[in-house]
């Protein structure tokens, strides 16, 4: 007999002579009540065992995190808050579990401890959530672009290129560690390496994105990313999954209105599908925030903030008045940042871009024209020869969550800009080749996946919203 998923048991509409149910236990109350999931929903099905016709043996085995299955009919439950049961009449253990040393035990357990334990930190409500609510969104992004016709392009994850920049770059080599091959100057001698050249893994599939864009009109790139920053923040993760839109002919204002109707569609298709999950977590969040002084807790219930994104309007504000909110305002003066805004060209830090959001606009912010200097060599020079046409945008309880820009179009404009910068025009000769043959506006933006899924999820550190974090000093499983 087939086994019924778990979900499409609870939503029958009617009882059911015959059904056949597997999954793993998380409680057994009474010598006769398996709370039984299958992660097809954060609601178990309760089974219930006719103890006295069955052996001593067999009850004993049916222990919290045991993989069974369950033949019997579907009845009306009597107990509260279920609409059916299932009425046992034959049980199979498929696989025991020690419930002395099973580390998921049906009690509370901190978010360090489930980190340490990724490979069954899942089987709990709060992870199986999390994992179908992310498992939702990543369809989300593919549906919202393939409804509006752009292709999806795969970048490649090994690339001779650092797209951003900023040299935070895992390499790839093959080459030995003993023995490394060596010019006669005495640097590594990269020829003799597997592709005859330096290679890193991608930090951005931009570039490459681009000049799909310029050929394809409109195209996204939806994979991992790697960057070997050292950063150890709630925020970080030095392999995250970025979703990379990039559109020909859009300018910095059209951008904008993608990134803003791209985030409220994905964010309203999960809350259309996955409300048990969303109310769970929502519910969990309130917990959580018990614990914190009134001060620090959110003013706004999870699903309250979800729709809160959805009804109102991303603020749009330049970021020379960005600079002039931040160096009146009352932390800044009291010197309550860690960092103080003086001046015009200071690079915002996280507990800038969450006051501006947080506590000043109190909404999500699109900040735009940054100063040249403290953006990547791609982006368009504003008229006035000292910002870019650059955007980030701002969330609640996140910061940064897209990072985009106009691209430079202009071939002389983008050459002087890489000498400035020392960047290899050798090395990017095909990225140069989209502004030497029919180069046109674009404009396109990165956002970060699992920074998505936090704001969802109402979770607060990006290790817990990714399957398998790999952060400084973290690499298991
Ligand atoms: O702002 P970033 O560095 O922009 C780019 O990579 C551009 N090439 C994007 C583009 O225009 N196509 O990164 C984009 C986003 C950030 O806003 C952030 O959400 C996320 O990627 N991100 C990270 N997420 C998790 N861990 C990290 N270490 C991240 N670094 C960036
Ligand atoms: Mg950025």
């Amino acid at each position: 007999m087939k086994h019924t998923k778990v979900k499409d048991l609870l939503n029958s509409t009617t009882t059911l002579h015959e059904v056949n149910a597997k999954g793993w236990v998380r409680t057994f109350r009474n010598n006769q009540f398996i709370a039984l999931n299958d992660g097809s929903t954060i609601n178990n099905i309760q089974c219930v065992v006719d103890f006295e016709n069955t052996p001593e043996e067999t009850l004993k085995r049916i222990t919290t995190g045991a993989a069974v299955s369950v033949t019997g009919s579907l009845v009306e439950s009597k107990g509260a808050g279920q609409k059916y049961e299932i009425q046992v009449s034959k049980l199979e253990i498929l696989g025991d579990s020690d419930a002395e040393k099973f580390p998921m035990q049906p009690k509370k357990h901190s978010l360090e401890f489930l980190r340490e334990n990724a490979h069954l930190r899942v089987r709990t409500n709060a992870f199986g959530a999390i994992m179908r609510v992310r498992s939702v969104l990543s369809f989300a992004v593919h549906q919202y672009f393939q409804e509006k016709g752009f292709v999806y392009v795969n970048t490649p994850i090994i690339t001779g290129s650092d797209a951003e920049g900023a040299g935070e770059m895992f390499k790839v080599t093959a080459l030995p560690f003993d023995n490394t091959p060596r010019t006669e100057d005495g640097k590594v001698d990269y020829k003799k390496d597997f592709f005859g050249k330096e290679t890193n893994l991608t930090v951005s599939g931009q570039l490459e994105g681009e000049t799909f864009a310029m050929a394809l009109g409109q195209i996204y790139t939806f994979g991992p990313t790697f960057r070997a920053e050292n950063s150890n923040t709630s925020r970080h993760l030095a392999e995250f999954w970025m979703i990379e839109p990039e559109v020909a002919f859009n300018d910095l204002d059209d951008n904008m209105d993608l990134a803003e109707d791209f985030i409220q569609y994905v964010i309203k298709y999960v809350l259309d599908k996955c409300p048990e999950d969303l109310k769970f977590l929502e519910g969990r969040l309130l917990e959580e925030e018990k614990s914190k002084p009134q001060a620090e807790r959110s003013e706004m219930a999870l699903l309250e903030k979800l729709n809160f994104v959805l009804e109102n309007n991303f603020k749009r504000v330049s970021y020379t008045e960005a600079i002039e909110i931040l160096r009146n305002c009352t932390p800044n003066k009291k010197k309550k940042f860690s960092y103080i805004i003086d001046e015009w060209g200071a690079d915002l830090q996280s507990e800038h871009e969450r006051y501006l959001v947080e506590k000043h606009f109190k909404c999500p912010v699109i900040l735009f024209d940054y100063p040249a200097n403290i953006k990547a060599f791609y982006m368009r020079l504003n008229e006035d020869g000292k910002t870019v046409r650059a955007m980030d945008i701002l969330f609640p309880g996140i910061g940064e969550i897209v990072g985009g820009s106009e691209r430079e179009e202009r071939y002389d404009v983008l050459i002087k800009k890489m000498k400035a910068l020392e960047i290899d025009e050798e090395e990017l000769s095909w990225y140069l080749d989209t502004r030497r043959f029919g180069s046109a506006t674009h404009a396109g933006f990165g956002l970060g996946f699992e920074r998505l899924v936090l704001f969802v999820t109402g979770m607060t550190n990006i290790r817990d919203v990714i399957p398998f974090p790999r952060t400084p000093g973290n690499a298991e499983f």
